[in-house]
């Protein structure tokens, strides 16, 4: 199959706005005259296929291409200007960091950011469909974006992201809420410019999502939020299939990057002044199991520790794929963080049998020994997931054990979130809600509690701090991260924002630290 067919065969639906209906004369008609059931019927669900385990297990590991000569076509390169465009992002740093990418397309093509949408031209909603609550916060601000629309035609609203690759949102909104000018889908951002002018100028929506994964195309430009802590994508995608999750629908199958992109990337950033980067993935640690290499990602971080940049982090691990080469890598500490967030989802083997996670409780447990004896001051943190179906009390109670028993410093807890699609979408959610509520609660209690006990143990140290900027709540007060992550908030001159810095914890509080300066303030990389 050449490229070309590849991709046709990818794309499963692309509406060419020249086959919808004869265009209205402007993009005020079009609000008002679009029949969504013809666009429904005729092009949409006919060609759409919704997120299938079957189908989706099937993947086959053909060949994923890296391209590199992406570039931006001539006459888009200018459209922007004097225009502005604005980008609300839900979701994980994996959403966060596409934001960084389609950014940067758009600063291409002469648009400059603006975070007024009074202001803006083109407003992206970048979205996540992780739980049910996060799709709602998007159709509450679809719903807010309506009467800017109204007033000014020529604002092109588009929704992309997580959401914008599930059928039932996008049938939603082609019902719902016709005056969207775009959707398109997380292998789709690559295609931003195009899609941009065709929502331009065909005054019809624009509909763009493949649900076979793309290929990974190498030289987007990106414009970072801020030049001190940079996302590193390593890897794109997720085979797990956990049974409650949507991501390996929304995010298509493994691809990794190439190791030698990857560490290009890591030193550009070194040499823009840097000081943090953090390799992002669903899954990283099956880096580089697709590649037909043998390589993974004990061996990607060994070549990153070589480079002349004071942090790395990664995330988010799986306890199937944490293989003992990335653990002796890790133990050698330099700018490698031993601070590993290694999600568990639940305490008890029975659930995570059937949340097919593909490790026991003791298996995990066992996993957390040998980090601690290669790491012993490791920080773990984790992600729960509680009332899942038909979670018993005592299931329950084997999380709040293994909470205790691991010691985690932080947790980020959920409450079960049926996900249309999934295999646990077929089972009855039949936790009540109040039981639900309640489980979560206690669990929090014990999350509170360990991370304060944690904190309380810096009290009176000094921690090296990499000073972010203002705190969010005093700007007289300066705030930063610590090599473990926890967060640090002290008074300073401004001037050592960027810098790592030695602090001394005056106080320890649930989920930050205050502390004070210690005198000299040099670097201390
Ligand atoms: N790839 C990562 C995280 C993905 S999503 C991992 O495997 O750990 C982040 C977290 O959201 C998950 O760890 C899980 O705790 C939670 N999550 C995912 N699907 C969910 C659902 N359907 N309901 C509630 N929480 C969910
Ligand atoms: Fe979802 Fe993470 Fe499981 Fe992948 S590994 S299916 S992203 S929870
Ligand atoms: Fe959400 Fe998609 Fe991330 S579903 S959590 S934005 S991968």
């Amino acid at each position: 199959m050449n490229e070309q067919q590849r991709k046709q065969s990818n794309q499963i639906k692309q509406v060419d706005p020249s086959d919808i209906k004869s265009a209205p004369d402007s993009n005020l008609e079009r609000i008002k005259n679009i029949d969504s059931d013809e666009l429904i019927g005729k092009y949409f669900q006919a060609t759409y296929e919704p997120p299938n385990l079957k189908k989706a297990k099937k993947r086959r590991r053909e060949d994923v291409e890296v391209h590199y000569d992406f570039s931006i076509p001539e006459e888009m390169q200018n459209v922007g200007n004097g225009k502005k465009f604005l980008i609300r992002t839900y979701g994980c740093q994996m959403n966060e960091h596409d934001t960084e990418v389609m950014a940067g397309l758009l600063t291409d093509m002469g648009y400059e950011s603006t975070d007024d949408t009074n202001e803006a031209d083109v407003i992206l909603l970048n979205t996540c469909a992780i739980r049910e609550n996060a799709e709602n916060k998007v159709f509450g601000e679809i719903g807010h974006l309506k009467p800017l629309k109204l007033e000014k035609p020529d604002l092109i609203v588009g929704v992309c992201g997580c959401m914008s690759q599930e059928e039932s949102v996008v049938n939603r909104i082609l019902e719902k809420h016709p005056f969207i000018d775009m959707i398109f889908g997380t292998h789709n951002i690559h295609r931003l410019p195009g899609l941009l002018k065709e929502a331009m100028f065909s005054k019809e929506m624009v509909l763009e999502v493949w649900s076979k994964e793309g290929d990974i195309i190498e030289n987007l430009p990106k414009v970072r939020k801020g030049k001190i802590k940079g996302w590193v994508n390593i890897m794109y995608g997720c085979d797990k299939f956990c049974t409650y999750c949507i991501v390996p629908y929304t995010r298509g199958k493994e691809r990794s990057r190439m190791p030698e992109d990857i560490i290009q990337e890591v030193r550009q950033l070194a040499a823009s002044g840097y000081k943090e980067i953090t390799l992002l993935g669903q899954n990283v640690n099956a880096y580089g199991k697709d590649l037909e290499i043998e390589y993974g990602l004990g061996d990607l971080m060994e070549e990153i520790s070589k480079i002349d940049i004071p942090r790395v982090r990664f995330t988010t691990s799986h306890p199937r794929d944490f293989d003992d080469r990335l653990i002796e890598v890790l133990s050698k500490g330099g700018n490698l963080l031993d601070h590993i967030h290694l999600p568990v989802q639940s305490g008890s083997s029975d659930v995570l049998r059937v949340m097919a996670r593909r490790y026991t409780r003791e298996e995990y447990l066992r996993l957390v020994d040998k980090i601690r004896t290669a790491m012993p001051n490791a920080t773990l943190t984790t992600d729960i997931i509680v009332g899942f179906p038909n979670e018993t009390d005592e299931q329950f109670e084997d999380t709040m054990t293994l909470m205790a028993e691991v010691g985690f410093e932080a947790a980020y807890t959920y409450i079960y979130s049926p996900r249309e699609g999934t295999p646990a979408a077929r089972w009855e959610d039949n936790i009540p809600m109040e039981v639900k509520k309640e489980r979560l609660q206690r669990l929090n209690a014990l999350v509170n509690e360990q991370s304060a006990a944690a904190m309380k143990k810096y009290e009176g140290q000094i921690v090296k701090v990499l000073v972010e900027g203002e705190s969010k709540k005093n700007p007289d007060v300066l705030s930063g991260y610590t090599e473990r992550n926890k967060l640090v908030n002290f008074r300073a001159p401004k001037s050592v924002v960027g810098k790592i810095i030695e602090v001394k914890i005056t106080k320890a509080k649930t989920w930050s630290l205050d502390g004070e300066l210690v005198k000299k303030v040099v670097e201390v990389v």
